[in-house]
């Protein structure tokens, strides 16, 4: 089996910002009460023009640019993402259009938060086989467009955004290891109810807001800190390392207490873990692939180092990847 690693990252965050400052004048909410809960500062909204494809086209065009390829390269384009342009053609269709990558295969795959990893471990599988020789890993979102603006305990949490990385077979190292996870026994948790083939949009759907996700937090937030340790611990020894041997921790960025509590499980200390969710909130599949991305291009990374992805999302779905950069 080729090891399989990341040759190129890039990234699109919209220009316009919605702080807590901003939220204050429209909920009942405050910049302490985010601050403290979450540790989201503000987030990011994509133009009403704007769809998740124009994003992720973006953040492709960065990280295909960083790998030195041209899109015309690209072999193989998978898009995580919950809010697609429409449910169909795929969002990687459009983004493959965009682009001009003629050659590539492009489909979606659905694992909310969890995305990113999950494609990132789908694209491994390929390209170890032979069967394509580079992949195009996107995670794009545009939350706002599915967030409830008038209800104070999801709005402050979401933002729009996207990341992507381009695979290829390299000499040494790249993913070591990796663990995915799924329970649809909590679908309930965390969900977009209205619009699809259960609840076909309607005005009564309309109505009861049911075109909105709707999220229970507490509970999220508990199974969150497990699922995101667990996936951690089983990549670590799966890859035959120690958590002291990883470099860096780059997460999900759902919650900084989440955060924080994985780490604390873990034993890593604060220097070794990567945050920015102060600026861009929870951007679901889009944040664990432009964390990796910031990491990156602010020297967090570098040749040789181990990270450690780390996410969980809707579903609900886990994951954890050990990369040897
Ligand atoms: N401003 C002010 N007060 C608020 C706000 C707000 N924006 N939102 C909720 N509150 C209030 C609640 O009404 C509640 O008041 P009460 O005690 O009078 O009832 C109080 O704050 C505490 O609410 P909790 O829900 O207990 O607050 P908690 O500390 O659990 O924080 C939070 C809530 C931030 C949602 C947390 O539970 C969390 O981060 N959970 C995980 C959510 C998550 O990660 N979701 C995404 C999954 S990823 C994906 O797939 C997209």
């Amino acid at each position: 089996m080729k090891h399989i690693g990341i040759i190129g990252v890039g990234e699109y965050l919209p220009e316009k910002r919605l702080t807590n400052a901003d939220l204050e004048k429209t909920i009942d909410t405050s910049d302490e009460w985010i601050t403290t809960r979450t540790g989201i500062k503000e987030r990011r909204l994509a133009a009403k023009a704007e769809a998740v494809s124009d994003l992720g086209y973006k953040a492709a065009l960065e990280a295909i640019k960083s790998a030195k390829l041209k899109p015309q390269d690209i072999e193989l384009i998978i898009t995580a993402t919950i809010t697609p342009d429409m449910s169909f053609p795929s969002t990687a269709c459009f983004i493959q259009s965009n682009l001009g990558a003629k050659q590539a295969v492009a489909f979606d795959i659905s694992a909310a938060c969890s995305g990113f990893i999950y494609g990132l471990v789908l694209a491994q599988q390929f390209l170890a086989r032979g069967v394509y020789k580079n992949a195009l890993v996107i995670g794009a979102e545009k939350l706002s467009a599915v967030t409830d603006w008038n209800d104070r305990n999801t709005c402050v949490l979401f933002g729009d955004g996207a990341g992507a990385a381009v695979l290829a077979p390299v000499s040494s190292g790249g993913i070591l290891s990796s663990y995915l996870g799924s329970d649809g026994s909590y679908t309930d948790l965390l969900m977009l109810p209205g619009g699809g083939s259960r609840n076909p949009a309607s005005s009564h759907t309309i109505e009861k807001r049911m075109h909105y996700m709707k999220m229970q937090g507490n509970e999220l937030f508990k199974l969150a800190v497990n699922l995101m340790s667990h996936a951690a611990e089983v990549a670590i020894e799966r890859a035959g390392l120690k958590p002291q041997d990883i470099s860096l921790l780059v997460p999900h960025q759902a919650n900084t207490r989440i955060i924080m509590a994985v780490a604390k499980k873990l034993h890593f200390p604060a220097d070794k873990i990567f945050i920015n969710i102060q600026k861009y909130g929870n951007m679901s599949s889009a944040s664990a692939a432009t964390a990796l991305c910031e990491a990156v291009k602010e020297g967090r990374v570098k040749k040789g180092d181990i990270i450690l992805l780390d996410a969980f999302g809707a579903g609900l779905t886990w994951g954890a990847c050990v990369i040897k950069w």
